[in-house]
């Protein structure tokens, strides 16, 4: 049986005062029956690593470069990422598919040299609101897929998230049929490309205004295997409640 997994992501949000948020977290889950992670920006992942060693928490990264070293001023790899402490990384989320112009031939490198270093890949795909209105959204998400996952990703390396970006800090949810339809998609794709077996093992995440008032609600959707969270894992005591409706 898969474990299910909540992940938050931090963001371009917080500093060292933010670690008591993570201290009471670590404190309330010495153990726990679902992954949990938290990706910090990168200026605190070493701390965030030592608070929460004894605990269910584990700390992942929100980007990484392709190369694991080299002259590529502000970038950080893989392997610096793992030094660091982190064990997963999130890749090709849309605000960097945006905001840096990135291809998922580029987040297919990323999560490749996430995979070299031992990293979870979190890969995220997710169309905008433009694109769903056009009747896109499998196509894109078909694309994104089938471009952002390297052929030798396994479910025990790669994490999927789906993120509509329309939903993404705005308050707005798609229906749970909308969710679904885009999930039941997402595993039977990975179903025709690494074998049915291998597909149903895959954790699939939703992600995009995901609190604790509708997290029970979407993790009842089947193939919803969590939650990748970003404004509402900034809080311990938002972050909780989500964790634990998929306890
Ligand atoms: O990666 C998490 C994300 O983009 C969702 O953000 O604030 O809508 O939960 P938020």
């Amino acid at each position: 049986m898969k474990r299910r997994l909540v992940a938050g992501n931090w963001k371009m949000n917080g500093t060292n005062a933010s670690m008591t948020e993570l201290q009471q977290l670590a404190a309330a889950y010495p153990s726990a029956s679902t992954d949990i992670l938290i990706c910090p920006p990168a200026t605190l992942i070493a701390r965030a690593a030592d608070l929460t060693a004894d605990s269910a928490i584990r700390i992942g990264a929100q980007d990484c470069h392709p190369a694991p070293s080299g002259a590529h001023t502000g970038d950080i790899s893989a392997p610096m990422l793992a030094d660091a402490g982190a064990t997963a990384v999130i890749v090709g989320h849309s605000e960097r598919r945006e905001n840096h112009d990135e291809s998922s031939a580029l987040v297919a490198g990323k999560a490749s040299a996430a995979h070299a270093s031992g990293l979870t890949a979190l890969i995220c795909l997710g169309e905008s609101l433009a694109e769903r209105e056009a009747a896109r959204t499998l196509d894109i998400i078909a694309d994104q897929l089938a471009a952002s996952v390297p052929d030798t990703a396994t479910d025990a390396d790669t994490v999927i998230a789906y993120e509509p970006i329309w939903a993404i800090g705005t308050g707005l949810t798609p229906s749970p049929a909308q969710i679904a339809e885009v999930h039941d998609f997402i595993r039977a794709r990975l179903g025709g490309r690494f074998g049915p077996d291998a597909a149903g093992s895959f954790r699939l995440l939703y992600g995009g205004s995901v609190n604790p008032s509708n997290a029970a609600a979407i993790f009842a959707i089947p193939n919803v295997d969590g939650a990748l969270v970003g404004g509402a894992s900034l809080k311990a005591s938002d972050f909780s409640p989500i964790i634990n409706a998929l306890e």
